[in-house]
């Protein structure tokens, strides 16, 4: 079994460690949260572990549909095995509905239903707060290039293909979320990252109740349980 060896990276929530293999790491998530760039921390009791344990569960769904994930193996409630990659310094955020960002820069109400998903390119820049940019931004700040980006933007999309009609199926409408690509020694694309509560919006079907972590952005309170509940949702429909 890999070990943890040294520390390569602490975010705000989650750190990667070395192993003795020069391909793979160790994620681990943590329990923390913050929003809004930092400017809100708390803590979330258990989110590490549903985290975790939810990511994987979709990235082995999407391995299952041909998108080739960072993921190796689950090695315990909070610690993943993952391949190593140079994370392409993209937020890409793919959208079913109109929420979050976008309902408030262009005007629109949440939960507008958009003609089509749509991808966005944010730069994953703390310092300046993670803007929104154009395929011409990302291309001149040599983040990606055009064909990067047209890759990202078709495996972003498929993504959405598989995850939404996965999550539908437990009661789960796929608003929108967030995903981050890498590459790894050989240069090939892979999802890496999480997907979780934390990256993506998750509404019940019908009640539109909120299962993700804007409980914890907008102080709606019964942000553990909707994390628990959406953990329920994705496990038990799994295990049938
Ligand atoms: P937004 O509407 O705030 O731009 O968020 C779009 C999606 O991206 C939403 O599912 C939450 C996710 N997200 C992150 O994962 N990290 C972030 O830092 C932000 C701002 C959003």
């Amino acid at each position: 079994m890999a070990r943890k060896g040294r520390m390569l990276y602490e975010g705000k929530a989650k750190r990667v460690y070395e192993t003795d293999a020069p391909d793979l790491c160790i994620v681990e998530y943590k329990d923390d949260a913050t929003a809004f760039n930092g400017a809100k921390r708390g803590v979330i009791a258990g989110k590490g572990a549903v985290n975790n344990r939810m990511s994987n569960v979709f990235f082995r769904v999407l391995e299952d549909h041909n998108v080739a994930t960072h993921f190796v193996e689950e090695l315990s409630e909070r610690e993943t095995l993952v391949r190593r990659v140079a994370i392409v310094p993209l937020e890409v955020v793919v959208r079913n509905l109109a929420a979050g960002s976008m309902a408030k820069r262009l005007g629109l109400a949440e939960g507008l239903e958009l003609a089509r998903p749509i991808v966005e390119f944010y730069y994953k820049n703390d310092a300046l707060g993670d803007p929104l940019i154009t395929d011409d931004h990302a291309e001149i700040l040599g983040l990606a290039t055009p064909a990067d980006l047209a890759a990202i933007r078709q495996e972003a999309l498929r993504v959405n293909d598989v995850l939404r009609p996965f999550l539908a199926e437990r009661g789960v409408l796929l608003v929108d979320f967030k995903l981050e690509f890498g590459r790894d020694s050989a240069g090939r694309l892979l999802l890496a990252d999480e997907i979780s509560p934390d990256t993506c919006r998750f509404w019940d079907v019908k009640t539109r109740e909120r299962l993700d972590k804007d409980r914890f952005r907008r102080d709606l309170g019964g942000v553990e349980a909707a994390y628990q509940e959406m953990w329920r949702r994705v496990s038990e429909v799994e295990a049938r």
